[in-house]
């Protein structure tokens, strides 16, 4: 069965001796929770993959303690460096040019020369890496195509029986993943909206950044370069509709009782419906990321619900990274085109 530990010493030695041994560990970040093995041992990073389900195409990310981590691995040229500086510990992944094509098993990086790298916003989980002395693979802690886990719960949902251990030190405050730019390329471009913006991104390095996923992108890219986000993603086993908050008066005329709203609370007051079938999502783009997968793992599990519906943001910001999550989870599906 699946150990849950405390986010203190005695714990994090004991997590870090499981890894060292080749055991599997999810761990906390402030975005969302992640399945950590030794990124250096090609068969612990593959019970990764087992245990998420996830395609040995879809590459991880290699969450390191701090900057220094990164040097054995890839080359850092001068924006990496600027990068790191500006934004780690923090929610911004950084794709570089690996200094060789031996430096990392091939299951980790899906057999490119390049590999993301990752310093989350957690003392816990910096510590754990500094103990195990390697960095860690780092996929979310779902099962593939799930919501991104943000709480030890959620991982335990998904994951009780199929990894060793799980280190609980409360909720994510991010709640959606890191932002992901490409640097392994002369001009850097967003492979995922994050936290950190392609605008905060281009004014450290002084470079224009591509943002394919942005509604002003001024190229329309062809296949996702980040292999994870051509697959359904963050999906519930219900449906999840988007809605506009302009159309609130049609979405309520049409509401019955298996159906659930997702949305600020303010706009909830409207919809006037009991606690079991709505989730507020605060009151601002910074609390409705942060609610956003717990909202749709909620609902996918309980009885009785057979709809999910979720407001939409303006796509900025961190409303343009948790437009980008829920559109997947949607998959199309929006309530002024039904
Ligand atoms: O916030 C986060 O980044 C979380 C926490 C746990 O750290 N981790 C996370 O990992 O979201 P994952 O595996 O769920 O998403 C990683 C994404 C995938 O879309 C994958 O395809 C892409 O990063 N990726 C990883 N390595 C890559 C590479 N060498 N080239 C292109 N894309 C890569
Ligand atoms: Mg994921």
């Amino acid at each position: 069965m699946t150990d849950v530990l405390k986010a203190n010493d005695k714990d994090l030695d004991k997590a870090a001796g499981i890894l060292a041994a080749g055991g599997v560990v999810a761990f906390p970040t402030e975005t969302v929770y992640g399945i950590g093995a030794d990124a250096t041992n090609a068969s612990a990073v593959d019970k990764v993959f087992a245990a998420k389900n996830r395609p040995h195409d879809n590459p991880l990310i290699v969450t390191v303690s701090g900057p220094e981590m990164v040097d054995r691995f890839a080359k850092v040229d001068a924006r990496a460096k600027k990068l790191m500086q500006t934004f780690w510990p923090g929610s911004l992944t950084l794709l570089l040019p690996l200094v060789d094509d031996q430096v990392l098993p091939k299951n980790v990086t899906a057999g490119l020369n390049t590999a993301a790298f990752r310093n989350p916003d957690s003392k816990v989980t910096r510590q754990l890496i500094t103990l195990l002395n390697n960095p860690i693979v780092g996929p979310s802690a779902n099962l593939s195509t799930k919501p991104s886990p943000t709480t030890a719960a959620h991982v335990l949902h998904d994951m009780d029986g199929r990894i060793d251990a799980v280190i609980d030190d409360g909720p994510s405050r991010v709640g959606v993943e890191s932002t992901i730019v490409d640097l392994s390329v002369a001009d850097p471009a967003i492979l995922r909206p994050g936290a950190v913006s392609a605008d905060q991104i281009a004014q450290v390095i002084g470079q224009k950044v591509i943002d394919p996923t942005s509604p002003i992108a001024l190229s329309a890219s062809s296949a996702p370069k980040a292999p994870g986000m051509k697959y359904r993603h963050y999906a519930p086993s219900k449906p999840v509709v988007i809605f506009d908050p302009l159309d609130k008066q049609e979405l309520k005329d049409r509401l019955n009782e298996t159906d659930a709203v997702v949305a600020y609370e303010q706009l909830l007051y409207f919809f006037g419906l009991p606690a079991y079938n709505s989730w507020s999502l605060g009151a601002t783009p910074q609390t409705a990321a942060e609610e956003l997968f717990s909202a749709l793992r909620a609902f996918d599990d309980r009885q009785g619900i057979e709809r999910i519906f979720v407001q939409s943001l303006a796509k900025k910001g961190i409303g343009e990274a948790y437009m980008n999550r829920l559109e997947k989870s949607a998959g199309g599906q929006h309530l002024s085109i039904q």
